[in-house]
């Protein structure tokens, strides 16, 4: 069975006071949820001061980026090996990142690639524009984003990473996927690591839906057979909404 994984990406929000706060409140009420993976990701700032509040406890974390390159002159940027003992995950490839950073395929081929290298778990988001998905063109889209994003990345990796599906269209702005719909996409993208992989590996890696996921549409999700779990932001964000989150995951699953 492939364990489920709830990550909360927290984007540019909370400060490294406010984030321990947070967690401080949030880990009695996680602590008997040891049957899923639960990861927080929050702005590189907040990395330290967390590692030190999550001590003894099942809860982990990833970090929203790295550079694609080991290091050099890329002001403001952060390297893999930098997180190195901070973060067990890192998103690459995530929309706004793809949107606002120039992002391309190669450069989250590259960037999986490092954060491998360095013992970190790539969380790699791809997804559709609202634009490709009114064309019909989402399971080329994504076939593709899948492709260029595994090139070279050897078999034995993928017990070590996360997929997330999240159509750019629905994410921040309450427009999640129908569930069935987000099904039969990411049947569609393990389909393509089958292709990549064969049926057992395919059959392992974990797939995540993300956008818009909140409390009220996770029971839909997480009742689907090929989602492994939620890349959830804005709900992240709210105590009560990522305990319920977490809740929910253990109740679709039947764990
Ligand atoms: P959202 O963000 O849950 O606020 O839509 C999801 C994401 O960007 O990972």
């Amino acid at each position: 069975m492939r364990t489920p994984i709830l990550a909360g990406n927290w984007k540019m929000n909370k400060t490294p006071t406010e984030a321990v706060t947070f967690v401080q409140g949030l880990l009695p009420a996680l602590a008997p949820y040891t049957q899923l993976e639960i990861v927080v990701i929050p702005p590189y700032t907040a990395l330290a001061g967390l590692q030190t509040a999550l001590q003894g406890s099942h809860v982990q974390l990833g970090a929203q980026d790295i550079h694609d390159q080991e290091n050099g002159a890329f002001t403001s940027s952060i390297a893999a090996n930098m997180l190195v003992g901070l973060a067990e995950y890192v998103i690459v490839g995530h929309s706004e990142t793809r949107q606002y950073l120039s992002v391309t395929d190669e450069k989250v081929n590259a960037k999986a690639t490092l954060a491998l290298k360095y013992g970190l778990k790539p969380i790699i988001a791809m997804g559709e524009t609202l634009e490709q998905k009114q064309a019909g063109q989402t399971e080329t889209v994504c076939k593709n984003q899948i492709i260029a994003a595994f090139k070279d990345i050897p078999a034995e990796a993928l017990a070590n990473i996360v997929i997330a599906y999240e159509p750019i269209w629905a994410i921040g702005t309450g427009l999640n996927a129908d569930p069935a719909l987000a099904q039969s996409v990411v049947a569609a993208i393990r389909g393509t690591v089958r292709d990549l992989y064969g049926d057992a590996l395919a059959s392992t890696v974990r797939i995540q839906y993300g956008g818009s996921v909140k409390p009220e549409n996770m029971l839909e999700y997480m009742g689907q057979p090929d989602i492994d779990g939620a890349l959830v932001g804005g709900a992240s964000l709210k105590e009560a909404d990522f305990v319920a989150l977490v809740k929910l995951a253990v109740q679709a699953k039947g764990l």
